[in-house]
């Protein structure tokens, strides 16, 4: 694995190695045991929209592997007024060992994997999150055991989180439903994927896809880049809530997950969030230990 772009390019296996080193990471954290297995190392962060997780475990996670973090801001660097993304590749390939990106276009994300010569690492486009999923997929590995038999739901607007969960939970096995209402499906080369893989159902009908459910997911319904169109898809995604309803259909000991932040009373209800939110903020302490497995992967490619 040579950069961490988008839940399509990585291999089953390469999941299971980072949730692998993930848990042995989080051993090592929770018992204070030093594992600076990244001293020396440098990690640039840039980020063109908001972040509370994203920003602050990265920046902890590469300071307890011993590194350096260096955030920085799109609107101080040049790449904000213009400099293409392509030449900024480049010049920090020069200084940095590694780069996590938060910005809009895939693309652009994919650009600077092209021209820099140093791993990249997507942290959210509008096209996917992987470093989110492996963080869910940790969680649910530690609720649940393991991934066989297990049917993970979605509800709501089949964006960036609904794209890399759908390719991370048909990955490691799991049995994926979506319900997401018409217009705002997942983009098309994720649901290509999804039907040739078998296991997955997309329907328009929330308790549809909850029933039986093992694990329910939401996500915010409008997502940062989209506030022009809040009030629209307040319309749009009535009804597709996680709920008392929607947890009915689901087996009694169904997970709830959310990626936060959570806008009770819109995606899930005030109560369901309070029921879960054990898992749910297990699931953001885990954004820590998924993300320092994947820097060590890719700065250390031959650690174990
Ligand atoms: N879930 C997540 O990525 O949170 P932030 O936007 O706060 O980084
Ligand atoms: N779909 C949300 C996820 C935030 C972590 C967004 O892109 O804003």
């Amino acid at each position: 694995m040579k950069h961490l772009l988008k839940m399509l390019d990585l291999s089953r296996q390469e999941i299971f190695d980072i949730l692998d080193l993930a848990d042995k990471l989080k051993y090592q954290t929770k018992h204070n045991i030093p594992h600076r297995m990244l001293e020396g190392k440098t990690l640039g962060m840039i980020f063109q929209k908001a972040s509370t997780r994203t920003r602050v475990s990265f920046e902890t996670g590469m300071y307890q592997l011993g590194g350096y973090p260096l955030f920085l801001s799109a609107n101080d660097l040049q790449i904000g007024r213009g400099e293409p993304v392509q030449d900024t590749a480049r010049v920090l390939s020069r200084y940095l060992d590694c780069i996590m990106i938060r910005t809009f276009a895939q693309e652009e994300v994919e650009n600077l994997a092209e021209y820099g010569t140093i791993p990249i690492i997507n942290g959210l486009t509008d096209f996917c999150h992987p470093c989110q999923v492996l963080a869910d997929l940790l969680t649910i590995r530690e609720y649940k055991a393991n991934f066989d038999g297990l049917k993970m739901c979605y509800i709501g607007d089949g964006n960036n989180m609904a794209n890399s969960l759908i390719v991370g939970g048909l990955k490691v096995g799991m049995q994926v439903s979506v319900a997401c209402p018409d217009g705002y499906h997942p983009d098309k080369k994720v649901l290509d994927f999804a039907e040739q893989q078998g296991g997955f159902t997309l329907t328009g009908n929330p308790l549809e896809a909850a029933t039986d459910a093992d694990v329910i997911f939401t996500d915010v319904w409008s997502s940062m880049g989209m506030e022009s169109e809040i009030e629209q898809r307040k319309i749009a995604f009535k009804g597709y809530q996680v709920n008392e309803e929607v947890m009915a259909a689901a087996h009694a000991d169904a997970m709830v997950m959310h990626c936060l932040p959570a806008h009770r009373g819109e995606e899930i209800t005030a109560e369901v969030f309070e029921n879960h939110a054990q898992e749910i903020f297990d699931e953001a302490e885990n954004r820590l230990h998924a993300q320092k497995a994947v820097m060590v992967k890719l700065m250390l490619p031959d650690a174990e």
